[in-house]
């Protein structure tokens, strides 16, 4: 049984209870958001062929200080970076590092950062100087399901109709969703319940209802879904080597469908390949 509770007297912890914030919930987030944004936008600039991941990390460490917000992921269960970078068959979890990136790699940036407490997460992919078609393609369709899966986002709808129209419309493409990582719940908490599939069936899972907050955030591969977790804990691949690629948004549910606070200001929500 799903049970939905007012963010503001609930406890600050995960209890698998769904919180429902009010107007000063969506004022943060639409702040913390914008600064994901504003620094994904940052890094259109930044990314360039023989850059390294961790020049990546120190950039966003910079940005977070220069902004007044705390990086989510530092610390965060043992993981030591200020955001995630996950190239070509990396599906997610990417630990900076100093090998520099490649002319034709595709290269997700993941950025959360606390604003006043309030946790903006946002991912985007970049591509490395100019890139094959097969994975222009595969970066498309993956921005396209994510705008799928935010286009069913609204009251009376639920998370399976996320998931459904995520699912149906990669398939559709001859591509694959990554089932071993999901959206989740977040506002005061970054990591928060409903888990939100990108795959499943309409109708299922958990109803939407007005003041959620949770993140999208398929991972799409041009192979198979199947994925593994390299030693290091965190580094996921996919099995088959083949391509992947991930975008993500946070957004509110509001009484007739929902608003996006991770929105860049300047139209770079799926940026531009950099030209080498
Ligand atoms: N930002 C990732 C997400 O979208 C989570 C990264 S957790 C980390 O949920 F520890 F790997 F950074
Ligand atoms: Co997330
Ligand atoms: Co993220």
């Amino acid at each position: 049984m799903v049970t939905y509770v007012s963010a503001e007297t609930a406890p600050l912890r995960n209890t698998g209870s769904i919180r429902l914030y009010g107007p000063e919930g969506f004022a943060g987030m639409h702040r913390a958001g914008r600064l994901v944004a504003e620094c994904l936008d940052a890094l259109v600039d930044i990314v360039r062929p023989g850059l390294a991941t961790q020049a990546i990390d120190d950039f966003v460490r910079d940005f977070a200080n220069d902004h007044g917000a705390l990086p989510a992921t530092l610390n965060y269960r043992g993981y030591t970076k200020y955001t995630c970078t996950s190239i070509n068959h990396v599906v997610c979890h990417g630990i900076p590092n100093e090998k520099p990136l490649r002319e034709g790699d595709i290269v997700n940036i993941d950025v959360t950062l606390i604003v006043d407490g309030w946790h903006g997460d946002a991912s985007r992919m970049y591509g490395v100087g100019p890139v094959k078609r097969a994975a222009e393609r595969l970066v498309d369709v993956t921005y396209e399901s994510l705008l799928r899966g935010i286009g069913a986002v609204r009251p009376g709808n639920t998370t399976g109709d996320i998931g459904a129209a995520i699912q149906t419309y990669v398939e559709g493409e001859r591509c694959s969703v990554v089932q071993d990582f999901c959206g989740h719940g977040l506002g005061q908490l970054f990591h928060d319940a409903p888990n939100i599939l990108h795959y499943g069936r309409p109708g299922t899972g958990v109803e939407l209802r007005p003041g959620m907050i949770f993140t999208i955030e398929p991972m799409v591969n041009l192979g198979r879904p199947h994925v593994k977790v390299l030693s290091d804990g965190w580094t996921a691949v996919t099995r088959d080597r083949s391509l992947s690629a991930q975008f993500e948004h946070s957004v509110g549910v509001t009484d007739t469908g929902c608003e996006i606070f991770t929105l860049s200001p300047k139209g770079l929500d799926k940026p531009p390949i950099i030209a080498a």
